[in-house]
């Protein structure tokens, strides 16, 4: 029976593992952490994530060939093949602070490795790493080696949350990259036969370790990139009339172009795309590449412009202050159907809004009171490193408070954000919150879900991203 380890339990390592259990019987999957309330809750009926369809997929396997455990050395040096998939942040202090990713919990992996392991292994890079890793990973390895033979291989994942399960049942593509010599071919086939069990060949692209690396950089920096544009429009849109849904559908419908990913937005978020294009940014600098990073380096300059738009545009609206005034914020996740928190623009957004004294009401489905005031009292950057992974600070923001439900932060509220597009917040009676606002009563919708004409002729001034301005918000002078 092939064994396989995975270090690193978290929205990667769990569900990737998870669905090569399910699909792969005869393969016995071992997933270990160093976080012992993790791997608790994977074991538990509480998974540590939320995410639809896992729960199922992890109760067919779990216990069968599928297994949680923090005893990360025994099921290392068992396995034959080992994936890691352990956090790669953005470091915080030091050369490349605020850039370059931390690969300090990745060489930690490594050299563990390296010390238990007591037969040939085939090492995977599923953490999205700098191109040339790899490289470091082997000198790691084989300087420590022992007589070990070590084949390192890199397979990024490209599974997006709220729909993890549904990606990794039918992924547009795996990736391997791994060494053109025998030895790296050989363990290049052995990963492909692992995939092939679900996925069909031709879905499978294998490449060499460099390009592999780079291209899981590069495709969330152009997917990112999109968002940022049709951002950078919605921005124009507000200043001349134009609908950024319509312009969006226009644009999309050339098949070149292509429809997904051109909803204008609060911003992206996710732990994900502004990680990952400093840490390509980094990689340019560090090339002497300083127009291709700075190329990049506006795809997060203009999240952040959106960010802070929107909030200008809340603080304007309302007089100019709201100081004192309690704003209703619903969805705190950086996108629904996960309750994920990492980077989300919801962060930024009440960050502005508290810097401008504003008393915050929050609500979200998945989102917890302890991690909304951790979020929201943490330091940029701070989330990724695993201290934070464990139980709440003793700091707590006063201005802020968590409601059960969406009509709970309303009430009494002089406006309401949208921040996350659960689908629960399509569907609410706003009558009935209208009713319990005061007023004039506002709704800034920063996921253009709602009606607006619907909403207006129930009364609500309505800011709706990249949509034509309400007659009160025209009157208001254009923000920097
Ligand atoms: P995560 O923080 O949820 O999980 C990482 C886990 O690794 C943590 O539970 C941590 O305790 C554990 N860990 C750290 N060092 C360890 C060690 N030495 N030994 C054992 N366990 C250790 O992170 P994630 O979201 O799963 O992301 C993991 C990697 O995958 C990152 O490089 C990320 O960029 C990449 N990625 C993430 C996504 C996503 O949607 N979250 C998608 C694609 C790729
Ligand atoms: C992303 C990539 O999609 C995935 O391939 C990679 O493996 C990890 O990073 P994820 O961050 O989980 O996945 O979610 P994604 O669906 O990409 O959304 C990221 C952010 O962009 C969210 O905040 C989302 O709300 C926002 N977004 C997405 C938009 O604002 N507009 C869009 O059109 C699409």
């Amino acid at each position: 029976m092939v064994k396989i380890c995975c270090i690193g339990a978290g929205y990667v390592g769990g569900p990737t593992m998870a669905v090569i259990a399910l699909k792969c019987p005869s393969i016995e999957v071992a997933v270990v952490d160093i976080s012992v309330s993790r791997i608790n809750a994977w074991n538990s009926d509480e998974l540590p994530i939320y995410e639809p369809g896992l729960d199922e997929v992890v109760k067919q396997c779990r216990g069968k060939n599928l297994f949680f455990s923090t005893n990360v050395e025994k099921h290392v040096s068992e396995a034959d093949i080992i994936f890691v998939s352990v956090n790669t942040p953005t470091k915080t202090r030091g050369l490349g602070a605020g850039k370059a990713a931390d690969l300090t919990y990745w060489e930690s992996a490594a050299r563990m490795i390296a010390d238990v392991s007591k037969s040939d292994k085939i090492v995977v890079e599923k953490s999205t790493v700098p191109v040339k890793t790899a490289e470091a990973i082997e000198k790691i390895l084989s300087h420590n080696s022992k007589g070990i033979k070590y084949q390192i291989l890199s397979n990024p994942e490209f599974l997006a949350e709220g729909t993890a399960i549904e990606d990794l049942f039918k992924p547009d593509r795996v990736l391997i990259g791994g060494r053109d010599t025998p030895g790296g071919q050989k363990a290049i086939h052995a990963l492909r036969d692992v995939y092939a069990h679900w996925v069909p060949q031709d879905r499978i692209i294998c490449t060499n370790l460099w390009s592999a690396e780079l291209s899981k950089l590069a495709a969330n920096a152009f997917l990112a990139q999109r968002i940022s544009s049709v951002n950078a429009m919605s921005a124009l849109c507000e200043a001349t009339g134009a609908n950024v849904t319509q312009v969006s559908h226009a644009v999309g419908r050339d098949t070149r172009i292509g429809p997904k990913f051109l909803n204008a937005s609060v911003g992206f978020g996710g732990s994900c795309f502004q990680k990952d294009i400093l840490n390509l940014v980094y990689i340019c600098e560090c090339n002497g590449l300083t127009e291709v990073a700075n190329y990049w380096k506006q795809v997060i300059k203009v999240n952040d412009y959106q960010k802070s738009r929107f909030v200008n545009r809340v603080v304007s609206s309302m007089f100019n202050t709201v100081s004192g005034k309690k704003i209703a914020i619903l969805g705190f996740a950086f996108k629904k159907d996960t309750g994920d928190t990492r980077e989300t623009p919801a962060i930024d957004v009440c960050k502005g809004l508290l810097g401008d004294k504003a008393n915050l009401s929050i609500y979200d489905p998945q989102v917890t009171m302890d991690q909304i005031q951790k979020d929201l009292s943490m330091n940029k950057f701070d989330w990724d490193h695993p201290i934070h992974l464990q139980p709440m600070s003793p700091t707590t923001v006063k201005q802020v408070s968590v409601a059960w439900d969406a009509y709970e932060a309303a009430k009494d509220a002089h406006g309401l954000c949208i921040l996350t597009e659960w689908d629960e917040f399509r569907a609410l009676d706003y009558q009935k919150i209208f009713n319990s606002l005061q007023k004039p009563a506002f709704v800034f919708d920063g996921r253009n879900i709602v009606d607006v004409k619907k909403l207006r002729e129930i009364g609500f001034i309505v800011y709706s991203i990249g949509k034509p301005l309400d007659s009160w918000l025209k009157d208001i002078p254009a923000m920097a």
